[in-house]
């Protein structure tokens, strides 16, 4: 399993982003936009919850796809769920993994860019429980070569790892057969957003709530030669659009 901060540590950087989160969350809704292309394949669900919400922009999304959608809108952070109860139908303020739901009450269940905060294991063995027979999975994650740019600058710079580890496709598919998925299929695809300069880029990182991927990296926690030289290394990565941040994004459907 990846190394995560401490629970209470995510969400209150998630607590306190909620504000900035919409004008930052370019990749959430790109990401979104394409875990949905899939899923719409399947047929329309009647209800289906939403785990890790945001500010409810999955709500948006399947409730413009599918308008009779009855959405359940769950996350740990309440400044976030008091933004999405404007979309959903239903709010719980919750982990996701420990639902204070009953077995088999959702047709479908949903996560973008969320299980990777998570105890994956533990994430879909409460998805599996929810669900009813038959009910369908989808969930997108971020996969190892996310960051790789980042990490690159920062490899020559110091000995710590700057950035969240991310896990392989395969160890997602793995995690959905041993919590009992079948059906399984799995999509990678690479997502490059660029950004003006390196400070940019950080700071939409921490508008999202993600804080603990740039840990240690904001200018003011690093000497400034060695500020200085993860900036020129980042340089290197410069195209016409900006510099560039990689993101590895990971697709999973799956039925119970
Ligand atoms: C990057 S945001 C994605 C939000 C939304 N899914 C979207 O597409 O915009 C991750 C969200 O997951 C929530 N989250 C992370 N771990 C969680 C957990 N264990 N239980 C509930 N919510 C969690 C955070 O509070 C945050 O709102």
């Amino acid at each position: 399993m990846p190394l995560l901060p401490a629970k209470p540590r995510i969400r209150e950087s998630f607590e306190r982003a909620a504000t900035s989160y919409d004008g930052a969350a370019a990749l959430q809704r790109q990401v979104g936009e394409r875990l949905l292309a899939d899923f719409a394949a399947d047929a329309a669900p009647s209800d289906l919850v939403d785990a890790g919400c945001g500010t409810g922009h999955g709500a948006r999304l399947l409730r413009a796809r599918w308008p009779q959608l009855h959405v359940t809108a769950i996350d740990f952070a309440t400044t976030m769920l008091a933004i999405a109860q404007n979309d959903a139908d239903a709010c719980l303020a919750a982990d996701i993994e420990a639902l204070p739901c009953r077995d088999e009450c959702f047709a479908a269940w949903w996560s973008n860019l969320t299980v990777q905060w998570c105890d994956i294991g533990q994430v879909l063995g409460e998805a599996r429980r929810v669900l009813r027979p038959g009910g369908q999975l989808a969930l997108s994650t971020l996969g190892p070569d996310t960051f790789r740019e980042l990490r690159d600058a920062f490899s020559g710079v110091d000995g710590h790892r700057h950035t969240l580890t991310f896990s392989e496709p395969q160890l997602i598919g793995e995690a959905l057969q041993r919590a009992g998925f079948v059906d399984i299929r799995l999509q990678r695809q690479t997502i490059k957003l660029h950004y003006p300069d390196l400070k940019t880029l950080l700071r939409a990182v921490k508008e999202i709530g993600a804080n603990s991927v740039g840990e240690g990296v904001r200018s003011g926690l690093l000497g400034r030669s060695a500020w200085q030289r993860v900036q020129a290394a980042y340089e290197q990565y410069r195209t016409p659009a900006g510099l560039p941040a990689r993101y590895d994004v990971i697709l999973a459907y799956a039925k119970k």
